[in-house]
């Protein structure tokens, strides 16, 4: 998609913080997008960035296979601000020097600014505690350049040419600990590359319809609508820009929460007055993952049959062109990282192969946005609020939260046991500051009483995380007398459940979900 007003780019050397570099900007109001460092010069220019920001790496400068950069950058004319390495490249290339044996320097340490006239250190305190993590720092600054800051262990810190166009400081100012950090972006932003803060959810909708419009004509186009916030954004963005000419379809794969679909139908039909299709398939998905046990052979049964569902619900629409996915930024970053896409722990479920075998086109209007953003856009597109805070629901559903073999029985014992979970999160208002909470039954009976009686039942575990971005995640301290209350509805409402237990795993090493 074409971006509509002023715009960053940032290059990608590697460093953990980029997509935060990216989001930091975004929350400033201006539109940023990453490549890989390795983009060739025409791919930048093609970009029309205002202001470009070098990440940082783990990399050093010197090493045989140090990440760089197109050096015609510099000579672009537009803003450059390097962090970290960033600022090691800057100087590496424009004549400045690096020493490795440098004193390392992780975590908070302390920066002096030593330029009173400093654009970039405007309004920022003239000591501030800053995020520092790097080996290698500068010896040597390029001529032309003056010293901007430093810290005890940095006599360099931040380095800056005559008229600031270009920059480098060796914190990091996208991280939340560095006291002022946003001060300093906004300050290269605003006052340095003199961008116009135009980045908003209603601009975003509006340029994305018209691109959605022109690109759809007057084509079909079909959408398998999951229940997730991003499937569904997505559809009502595109339902806005072409209306009737947009087909829904909502497959119960018999894997979805209580009442989940009944919602979904209700919502996206009777709300928002879309074409959708309602598919009951869930015999066939069941009965394909009868017998099995394997959390990877789950998924990819379940990935097959999904696609042989919707294969065959697209049939009835046959002349259609163009499929839509909720495809997001960090998705997109995941497959074209400089790092080359990250270890898959767990094979994630898509669509894969869907588009080809039926010859259809993606519009995969999200692919620039963060979840945050997505939620955002939601919003403004008028979702009620309490389907856009929903917590990511994975694709395979309830099949990887029992554990063993799936059976009907189970699936119902665990939708009872989680629908009273969210039900009382909801009530207590603990679900908006969790980042995902569910029930999972375990393969196992222990012994209870009920009555005089002994009784051999399935054990449940609740779990509940706290996450920013389920890349790492800590169990949520949630009241004991919350969950005591929890326990008793399940014990006394579920019959078939008589011990639940509490998962108190952070990630790593555990995982946010059991298989
Ligand atoms: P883990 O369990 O790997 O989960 O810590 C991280 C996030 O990914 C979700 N997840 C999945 N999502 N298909 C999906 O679409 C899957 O197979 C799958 N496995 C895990 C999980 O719910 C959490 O949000």
């Amino acid at each position: 998609m074409a971006h509509i007003g002023d715009s960053v780019l940032i290059l990608d050397f590697g460093s953990q913080y980029t997509q935060l570099i990216a989001r930091r900007v975004r929350e400033l109001g201006v539109y940023a997008e990453i490549l890989p460092c390795t983009a060739s010069l025409a791919e930048i220019e093609a970009f029309r960035p205002g202001a470009i920001i070098l990440s940082g790496s783990p990399s050093s400068v010197y090493a045989p296979d140090a990440p760089k950069c197109a050096p015609e950058i510099f000579r672009m004319g537009k803003p450059i601000l390097g962090l970290c390495y960033g600022l090691q490249l800057i100087a590496y290339e424009l004549g400045g020097e690096v020493d490795k044996s440098a004193r390392r320097e992780y975590g908070r340490a302390e920066i002096m600014v030593d330029d009173p006239n400093s654009r970039l250190f405007k309004d920022f305190p003239p000591h501030a505690k800053v995020w520092m993590s790097h080996g290698d720092a500068l010896s040597k600054i390029p001529s032309g350049f003056h010293v901007t800051a430093h810290s005890p262990n940095s006599p360099l810190a931040g380095i800056a040419n005559a008229d600031e166009s270009i920059i480098g400081i060796q914190f990091h100012p996208e991280v939340a600990h560095t006291e002022g950090g946003m001060q300093i972006l906004s300050n290269f932003l605003f006052a340095i590359a003199k961008l116009r803060a135009d980045w908003s959810p209603e601009d975003f909708i509006e340029a994305t319809v018209r691109d959605i419009t022109a690109t759809a004509g007057a084509e079909t186009v079909i959408c398998a609508l999951s229940g997730g916030v991003d499937s569904a954004v997505a559809a009502v963005l595109v339902h806005r820009a072409i209306g009737k000419q947009l087909k829904c379809i909502h497959i119960d794969n018999g894997l979805m929460r209580r009442g989940e679909s009944a919602e979904v139908v209700h919502t996206f039909r009777d709300h928002f007055g879309i074409d959708l299709d309602f598919r009951d398939a869930s015999d066939l998905f069941l009965s394909r993952l009868e017998g099995v046990s394997d959390p990877e052979e789950k998924r990819k049964i379940i990935g097959k049959a999904f696609i042989d569902v919707l294969s065959e619900e697209a049939e009835k629409f046959r002349g259609a062109r163009f499929l839509v996915q909720g495809t997001i930024y960090p998705d997109v970053i995941e497959s074209r990282s400089f790092k080359g896409p990250s270890v898959t722990i767990k094979s994630h479920h898509n669509v894969g192969g869907l588009p080809e075998k039926m010859h259809l086109k993606l519009i995969e209007p999200l692919r620039e946005l963060f979840k945050d953003e997505v939620r955002n856009v939601g919003r403004a597109l008028g979702i009620p609020e309490h389907f856009i805070d929903r917590h990511p629901f994975p694709g395979p559903g309830l099949a990887i939260r029992v554990l063993g073999e799936i059976t009907r029985k189970k699936l119902e014992l665990l939708r009872s046991a989680d629908a009273i979970f969210i039900e009382e999160l909801r009530a207590q208002e603990l679900y908006p500051s969790t980042w995902q909470a569910f029930a999972v039954v375990l393969p196992v009976q222990t012994v209870g009483v009920m009555g005089d009686e002994r009784t051999y039942e399935n054990v449940v575990a609740l779990r509940a995380v706290t996450s920013v971005d389920g890349m790492t995640a800590d169990w949520s301290r949630l009241p004991h007398a919350f969950l005591a209350h929890v326990s008793n509805r399940i014990a006394n409402e579920v019959r078939g459940l008589s011990r639940v237990v509490y998962d108190i795993s952070s990630k790593p090493p555990a995982t946010i979900e059991w298989e």
